[in-house]
């Protein structure tokens, strides 16, 4: 199979959601902390008739109604989340009851989890089959699905809740370069979710942020070394058109992006002008650890680094900003705003992603667009998933409303026997809703 990659995309988000602008204020932060602060404009959340499996059930089946896929051409289905509902059975078995309707139970793959990262070695596994002399010559299915919550204080604001699904086969418009990666994985506690009765992480906010510069930093150094090796040339930020990030907050992503322009200026790679380098000269005897201190450096680096974010990192921030952590679904989300903004421009065009999960494991990666072929082409993708019509009609919740709904789910993780309000009205037609978690713990869901 020649150029593996994703063939179509959609998304879903919960329509209810609440303005930073509001929360910052009655949250008592300082005016401009989650805005401009944090980078943060809109916080998507579920409300007690949606989670990650409704989500789920929602972005499939409008996937395989949308490109017209019959249910028995998916071989391999693989989801990433890190909401827990069951310490066993997987989101993936809920997801069977598409399939098996149409008769398909041969169905490869299971859920994959690590922090924000599972949604990545999904994609990699479906990848990886259909290169691979097991694959059978059927599509594999990537579903990304998390509600982002955290407890109250100042992590409240990062919080967010999507569901992607990817179509994966061969003659993609979105094709891996599956030989440009860089991993890096080491043992963490940055965020971390021990306390099963609670739904929320354990996080250390500042020693997240460490974690994943320095992830970002080493998974460079890793995908420039591979770079150098095949092509026989150094990398550097203008080999890329676009770069996609895992985006907690905005804020990260852009700090992000400034370290690999600090990268490429350390390892004077010849894109890097001399206005850059200019600026970043007096860093350039920092030790690695100092350089995650200095926040001279973050400034200048930020600052040497901002038209470069504009052309190359700005497209892919829309749907971040607007829906908010959606942690496993996040980079994908990000990726599907470059889509959005800029989808008849990219074909022949290069972009890498980088995706992060705590704890911690991350990946680098490039994939390469191509044109692609009707319904599997770019524009047709950007608009099946239609990002625009779905911010639009959302619901804005006071964010009163919203902390009560939080604390209602609070009450309801890990209950049983309960019925939830089935109150749908804010649901568009075709999303799935929970409706029942009976005295077995099983859950029931209904389709509007
Ligand atoms: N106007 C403008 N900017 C402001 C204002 C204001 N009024 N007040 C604060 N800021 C800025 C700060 O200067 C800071 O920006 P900087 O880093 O560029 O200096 C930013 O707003 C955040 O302020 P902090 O005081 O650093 O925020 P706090 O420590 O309260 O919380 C944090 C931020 C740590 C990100 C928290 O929200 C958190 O723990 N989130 C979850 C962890 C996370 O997402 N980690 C990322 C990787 S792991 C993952 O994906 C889960």
């Amino acid at each position: 199979a020649k150029n593996v990659g994703i063939l179509a995309m959609d998304i879903y988000f919960p329509p209810t959601c609440v303005q930073q602008e509001a929360l910052e204020a009655h949250d008592g932060a300082s005016k401009g902390k989650y805005t401009i602060g944090l980078g943060q404009d809109c916080m998507a959340f579920c409300t007690e008739v949606e989670d990650v499996i409704s989500m789920s059930l929602t972005a499939v089946t409008s996937l395989l109604a949308k490109y017209k896929i019959d249910p028995k051409q998916i071989g391999r289905l693989e989801v990433g989340s890190e909401t827990v509902i069951d310490k066993s059975k997987s989101i993936k078995t809920f997801l069977m009851q598409i399939f098996e309707k149409s008769g398909n139970t041969d169905i490869e793959g299971v859920d994959s989890t690590n922090a924000c990262y599972g949604g990545t070695a999904a994609l990699f596994n479906c990848v990886n089959w259909v290169e691979s002399s097991s694959w059978d010559g059927r599509y594999g299915l990537v579903v990304c699905t998390d509600s982002a919550v955290y407890a109250e204080g100042p992590a409240r604001p990062t919080g967010g809740a999507a569901a992607i699904a990817m179509l994966i086969g061969p003659d993609a418009p979105i094709a891996f370069e599956s030989k440009l990666r860089g991993s890096h994985m080491s043992h963490a506690y940055d965020f971390y979710k021990p306390n099963l009765a609670s739904e929320y992480p354990v996080v250390d906010g500042k020693l997240s942020q460490t974690c994943y510069l320095m992830a970002v930093d080493t998974c460079y150094k890793y995908f420039c070394h591979k770079y150098e090796k095949l092509e026989g040339k150094q990398f550097s930020l203008s080999d890329a058109a676009y770069f996609v990030f895992h985006s907690p907050y905005n804020k990260l992503v852009q700090k992000s992006f400034a370290r690999l322009l600090f990268n490429d200026f350390l390892r004077n790679a010849s894109s890097v002008d001399e206005i850059t380098k200019e600026k970043l000269a007096p860093f350039s005897t920092l030790t690695g650890d100092e350089s995650y201190q200095s926040r001279d450096l973050e400034k200048a680096s930020q600052q040497a680094s901002k038209s470069l974010y504009d052309a190359k990192v700005q497209p892919t921030t829309l749907i971040p900003k607007q829906v908010g952590n959606m942690y496993t679904a996040s980079v994908y989300a990000a990726f599907a705003s470059l889509i959005h903004n800029k989808n008849s421009e990219l074909a022949g065009k290069r972009v890498i992603l980088f995706s992060y999960g705590s704890g911690l494991t991350a990946t680098m990666f490039s994939l390469r667009f191509h044109e692609g072929q009707h319904p599997f082409s770019l524009s047709n993708i950007a608009s099946v998933m239609n990002v625009a019509g779905k911010l639009k009609s959302r619901h804005e919740f006071p964010p009163e409303k919203f902390v009560e709904s939080m604390k209602l789910m609070e009450h309801r993780y890990g209950a049983k026997d309960f019925v939830t309000s089935k109150d749908c009205s804010l649901l568009s037609p075709g999303t799935y809703y929970l409706t029942e978690v009976d005295s077995m713990y099983r859950r029931f869901y209904a389709k509007k």
